[in-house]
């Protein structure tokens, strides 16, 4: 099976290795490669075949369909794994929009909806509300991008600490928002809803603002069926959505992810029912048949990668 895990190239650069990606760093541009590692609990859980094409597609769809927005970091898709991106100073915050009220981890909007919060700072949600219902309109509730990790951030809290400058501040909450109503726009033309997502936003050299690293993933968004999305809530049920939980719950259900040394393996039923949910929905959003490669993938990448060698 043709799996890639991490890569070690010399001559493209500095690496970092990030939870997903593999950033190679060079004077004015990074190579993202995206791998087929899947993160939770800080770690890498298992390794999911195709992910890293898919995540590099469906954000290649996405920046495509958004760059009259907002200009984004794309030099180059020089492979299925990579995109090469103009090198800026990164944001510290993550543009997280919701359009709807859901999620189960400790800091999303419906576990602490639940808990009898109404007041989020930037906007206040009325009583009586039920779990993935849509919000009257999308909202932004940012978290902090460099600290270990992530906090809950407000207007007041990001003006206050000086996080970002007013101006910066005011243009790339109007930018998330323009391009969290192109994607629901697009996504529904595709019969999906965008429930939420996470933009990552930089600086260039002359102060322009650029969107970065990916958009509209099934890693960095929640998308949820439309066709069925009515009827099921109606009925109690959750909605039809791009399910990659089961996996992370196995691992809690069968080991302590967050002590202990060594993991399991993840069972190998689950791994590939995982990586045909990624090309299910990369070919949903794309419209494109997924095209599965042969060979070995960090080979092909780094023939790939020969004009980019310093
Ligand atoms: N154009 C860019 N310039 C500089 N850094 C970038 C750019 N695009 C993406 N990045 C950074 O590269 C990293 C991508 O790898 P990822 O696996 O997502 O890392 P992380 O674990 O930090 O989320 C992110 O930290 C992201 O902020
Ligand atoms: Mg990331």
């Amino acid at each position: 099976m043709n799996i890639l895990k991490e890569t070690n190239f010399k001559n493209l650069g500095k690496k970092y290795t990030g939870k997903v990606r593999d950033v190679y760093v060079q004077k004015d541009k990074v190579i993202l490669i995206s791998t087929d590692r899947y993160s939770a609990f800080d770690r890498n859980l298992a390794l999911i075949p195709c992910k890293g094409q898919v995540l590099t597609e469906v954000s290649k769809f996405w920046f495509e369909q958004t760059k009259d927005i907002v200009p984004n970091h794309v030099i180059d898709f020089p492979d299925p794994n990579v995109v090469v991106g103009k090198k800026c100073t990164v944001l510290p915050v993550e543009m997280v929009v919701r359009g709807y009220i859901t999620g189960v981890t400790g800091t999303s909007t419906w576990t602490l909806y639940q808990k009898g919060e109404r007041d989020f700072g930037d906007f206040v949600l009325p009583d009586g509300m039920h779990k993935n219902q849509k919000l009257d309109k999308p909202v932004i509730t940012p978290t902090t991008k460099h600290e270990a990790h992530d906090r809950p951030l407000t207007s007041k809290i990001i003006l206050e600490e000086k996080i970002m400058t007013p101006e910066i501040w005011q243009k790339v909450s109007d930018i998330a928002l323009k391009l969290f109503a192109r994607g629901q726009e697009v996504a529904l033309k595709k019969g999906l809803i965008l429930v939420d997502t996470k933009y990552e936003f930089g600086l260039t050299e002359n102060g322009e603002i650029i969107l970065i690293d990916e958009i509209h993933t099934p890693d960095s968004s929640r998308y949820w069926q439309a066709k069925t999305y009515q009827e099921r809530i109606a009925n109690g049920l959750e909605p039809e959505n791009f399910d990659k939980e089961f996996l992370r719950l196995w691992f809690k259900d069968n080991c302590d992810p967050y002590k202990d040394e060594k993991l399991p393996e993840a069972p190998a039923d689950m791994v590939t029912e995982l990586s045909r949910r990624y090309i299910q929905i990369c070919e949903q959003i794309t419209g494109i048949p997924f095209k599965i490669e042969s060979g070995d993938i960090e080979k092909r990448i780094e023939n790939n990668l020969q004009a980019y060698k310093i």
